[in-house]
C-alpha cells in the first residue's frame, strides 16, 4: 500500500480536496494508494474534524511543546513514519522545516504555496502580488527542497488578478484552483511510482 500522509495546521481544504479525489478517483484500486493520516501542529485545525469523520488516523504535535524546531521536526519524523509513508504532503502546513526532515523526506515530500513559484515565495502571497501590481496569480505544486518555497515544480494554476481584488477575495480563487492541481499532481505521481 503507498500511504500518503498529509499535514495541516487549519483549514485543511486542499487535504479534504485530496482526500475526496482519492475516493472519487478510486486511487486504492488505481495505485493501491490511500490518504493513511491526517498530522496537524495545531489541534483545532478545522481539517481534523473532516479527517477523522472519514476515519481516517490523525494525530497532533504542537510545535510548541518541544524545546527547539529540531526537536518538533523529529517527533514528527517518529508520528508520520508510523505510517510508512510512500508520500508526504503539505497542505498548509505552516511551520518551517529543518533541513534534516527535508533530507528524510527527500523525493517524497510535496507542497502546495499561493502563488506563481519562484515569485512570492514566504507569507502574505496575495497582498504582495496585488500590491506588485501583478496581473495574474496562481498557485504552485512543487517538490521540497531545504530552500523554503524552492524546489522543482509539478504543477501550476493561473488566476487573473480583477481591479477590485483584495487579499481575500484573491485567496478565495486562487485556493478553488489549490483544489484542483494539488490532486491531480499527486495523482500523476502516484501513477509513476
Ligand atoms: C493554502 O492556500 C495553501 O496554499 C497555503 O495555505 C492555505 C491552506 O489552506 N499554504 C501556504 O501558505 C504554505 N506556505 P487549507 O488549509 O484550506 O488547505
Amino acid at each position: 500500500m503507498k500511504n500518503i500522509v498529509i499535514l495541516i495546521s487549519g483549514g485543511g481544504s486542499n487535504m479534504a480536496a485530496i482526500v475526496k479525489a482519492a475516493e472519487r478517483e478510486h486511487w486504492q484500486d488505481q495505485y493501491g494508494a490511500r490518504v493513511a493520516a491526517v498530522l496537524s501542529n495545531k489541534a483545532d485545525a478545522k481539517g481534523l474534524v473532516f479527517a477523522r469523520e472519514r476515519g481516517i488516523a490523525t494525530a497532533v504535535l504542537d510545535h510548541k511543546a518541544y524545546d527547539s524546531r529540531e526537536a518538533f521536526d523529529a517527533a514528527m519524523i517518529t508520528a508520520i513514519d508510523a505510517h510508512q509513508p510512500t508520500l508526504v504532503v503539505l497542505a498548509g502546513f505552516m511551520r518551517i522545516l529543518t533541513p534534516g526532515f527535508v533530507a528524510h523526506y527527500a523525493g517524497r515530500l510535496l507542497n502546495i504555496h499561493p502563488s506563481l513559484l519562484p515569485a512570492f515565495p514566504g507569507l502574505h502571497t496575495h497582498r504582495r502580488a496585488i500590491e506588485a501590481g501583478c496581473k495574474f496569480a496562481g498557485a504552485t505544486v512543487h517538490q521540497v527542497t531545504a530552500e523554503l518555497d524552492h524546489g522543482p515544480i509539478l504543477a501550476q494554476a493561473v488566476v487573473p488578478v480583477l481591479p477590485d481584488d483584495d487579499e481575500h477575495t484573491l485567496a478565495a480563487r486562487v485556493l478553488t484552483q489549490e483544489h484542483q492541481i494539488y490532486p491531480r499532481a499527486i495523482s500523476e505521481l502516484l501513477r509513476r511510482l
